[in-house]
């Protein structure tokens, strides 16, 4: 959710704040702010609300001055995006500075204690309790690393926070609760950085330390003490990271969505790059974490996620029951780190998160080992949490994705779960050898054929010119275009603000047809798989309620653009494939409906990139 970004060494720390700050914008938008101290202990606040641009641009040229700093890009959980709910947060006499990512759950009685002590507080943030308990904790002459330790004791939920104090200029302290999302330290040369993710210390360091749950830093500009939040001192040895792709530009593109949409053939080469291997037919998945016994011993695959990982969970489940030969069901990962599964050391628990982030994503997968099962996580992300609380983690190797809207690596997720199905089918017997082939040869030819899907971008942009005025769409696909159905409806709510609804086709008699009319467009996804004339009733009956039809179809197809008003094309592909090739002009109606209705496309309102809160 929100981003965070600290400094402390020998440079003014407002300009490299901001820059951090500004490559962290995918995960709020609502306001942002940044706190700089000078070595005297002069503190500087700016705020504003909306995009980070608004504060740049109020600061450029008269940064405050100072090289201690924290900034923050805020989604608002508590208290509307104000400026003075914008982060950072202080103590009534202004010592205390935080930010803070995540929730604390209990701040309506810690707000009432602080107040009736005194505190006064000044926005109706969570967040703001947390320097009033540091400051009440630092008038018993605690330091600011022990009043934070202190303070922290008394917070529930989920909290990554970030804390400087003008009596200590030239510290940082930083913790992490209960999954808050990442923390991410940076070693520099006389210098240091803190950061909720990665991308914000690119160009600075790659000698990195993650905060683990329940881990605090203090940080000052030549190092790092860890320790945990109960005090026991820690050792932690810097990694090196490849942030070599993180530092990344729009290029020739107006939105990074459609850059990473066109970037699709790629990033599924990729991914399949060291992974899979034709001549003769192998899957390597080295990061795996399960041995040949614990495959033997599997009885059932439960693949959960969020959002667009969900979707991409959904085929994901098809591969493992055709290729692994696995029984297999998907779950929102909210729904299932409550529903007390039924799962045990037979039960492999698939999390699909590219962010590798997602809260809720991440507690399920601490539920599933909980109850024993073996867990590997399906991720974009280099040391994200996710890959680092499961057995393994199998990558999809998409670079950052920086539009809000997921695409690439919808397209990078289910490679890797059929790269897995068909590693763990060839380990189970369940795919033989000339089985296993055929499956990786067809998985040899998809970098080509999502090329092929993106040259439907002309047709797709007139399609969008006829419909971008309406206000509600239908989706409707079949056997693995079911969840392709549903990303192509999340794709257009998330981006163009557009009611949409994806549906399993054969569900559409039995409500969604009652909404069909002129003033309805109904996608069909109706290519030539085995669900083919199964699609051609459902155009029918929506044409007989005078719905407007807009088919994906495939290439050569000549009896839809007699039942469809509009006919989209898409290369012949594996059925399994398949869904790789029919999101992509899905993604680029979601574009271009965006576009054409002047929404802001990287970032729309209300959404983030990584949603760390629950
Ligand atoms: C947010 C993003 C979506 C993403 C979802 C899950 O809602 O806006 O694009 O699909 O989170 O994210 P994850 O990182 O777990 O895949």
């Amino acid at each position: 959710m929100c981003g965070i970004v600290g400094y402390v060494g020998g440079r003014e720390a407002a300009p490299i704040v901001l820059e951090g700050l500004s490559r962290l914008e995918y995960r709020g938008y609502d306001s942002a702010g940044i706190a700089v101290l000078d070595a005297s202990g002069i503190l500087t606040l700016a705020r504003d609300v909306g995009k980070l641009s608004n504060l740049t641009s109020r600061l450029e040229g008269a940064y405050p001055p100072g090289c201690t700093g924290i900034g923050h890009t805020r989604w608002a959980t508590h208290g509307g995006a104000t400026e003075l709910n914008a982060h950072p947060h202080v103590d009534t006499a202004g010592d205390v500075v935080v930010i803070h990512n995540g929730i604390v759950e209990n701040h309506r009685e810690l707000r009432d204690e602080l107040v009736f002590a005194g505190a006064v507080f000044r926005s109706e943030t969570d967040t703001e309790v947390i320097p009033h308990l540091i400051a009440r904790e630092l008038t018993i002459g605690l330091n600011l690393e022990e009043a934070t330790r202190a303070a922290l004791q008394r917070i529930q939920g989920a909290a990554a926070v970030l804390v400087m104090r003008r009596q200590e200029p030239d510290v940082l302290v930083a913790a992490r609760i209960a999954n808050a999302g990442g923390v991410v330290i940076g070693y520099g040369e006389g210098e240091m950085f803190v950061a909720s993710d990665l991308p914000a210390l690119a160009g600075h360091t790659r000698s990195v330390v993650f905060l683990d749950d329940g881990d605090m830093v203090r940080v000052t500009a030549t190092g790092a003490t860890y320790s945990r939040l109960s005090g026991e001192v820690l050792t932690r040895e810097p990694q090196t990271v490849d942030l070599e792709n993180t530092a990344i530009g729009k290029g020739v593109y107006e939105h990074y969505m459609a850059k990473e949409i066109a970037e699709q053939p790629e990033a599924v080469l990729d991914t399949l790059r060291g992974a899979a291997q034709f001549d003769p037919p192998a899957v390597f998945l080295p990061g795996l974490g399960l041995d040949d016994d614990a495959i033997a011993s599997l009885s059932r695959v439960v693949v959960i996620g969020m959002g667009t990982s969900l979707n991409a969970a959904q085929v994901g489940r098809i591969y493992m029951e055709q290729l692994a030969g696995l029984p297999a069901e998907t779950d929102n990962a909210s729904e299932f780190r409550y529903r007390r599964p039924i799962i045990d050391g037979t039960s492999l628990v698939l999390a699909v998160a590219q962010s590798g982030e997602t809260v809720d994503t991440l507690e399920a997968m601490h539920e599933a080992k909980r109850r024993g099962a073996r867990v590997v996580a399906i991720c974009n992300t280099p040391g994200s949490q996710a890959t680092r609380i499961g057995d393994g983690t199998v990558f999809l190797r998409c670079g950052p994705e920086v539009a809000v809207a997921s695409t690439k690596t919808f397209l990078g997720s289910i490679t890797a779960l059929y790269l897995l199905a068909c590693y763990l089918g060839e380990k189970r017997g369940f795919l033989t050898g000339r089985r296993l082939g055929q499956a990786l040869d067809d998985l040899a030819r998809l970098p080509q054929l999502i090329g092929e899907a993106l040259k439907s971008d002309a047709a797709t942009l007139a399609v969008a010119e006829r419909h971008y005025q309406s206000e509600h769409f239908l989706f409707l696909g079949r056997g693995p275009q079911f969840p392709v159905a549903m990303e192509g409806a999340l794709k257009l709510k998330e981006v163009s603000y557009i009611h949409a609804e994806g549906y399993a086709a054969g569900e559409m008699k039995h409500g969604p047809i009652a909404l069909i009319d002129a003033a309805m467009p109904v996608v069909a996804i109706a290519v030539k798989d085995d669900h083919y004339t199964k699609m051609l009733n459902n155009i029918d009956q929506v044409r007989a309620r005078e719905g407007k039809v807009i088919a994906i179809a495939t290439a050569g197809d000549t009896l839809l653009p007699e039942k469809a008003q509009d006919v989209i094309y898409v290369p012949e592909a594996p059925t399994l494939l398949q869904p790789l090739v029919t999101a992509v002009p899905l993604q680029m109606l979601a574009y271009h409906m965006a576009r054409l209705r002047g929404c802001d496309i990287d970032q729309p309102r209300n959404l983030a990139k990584t949603v760390t809160v629950e």
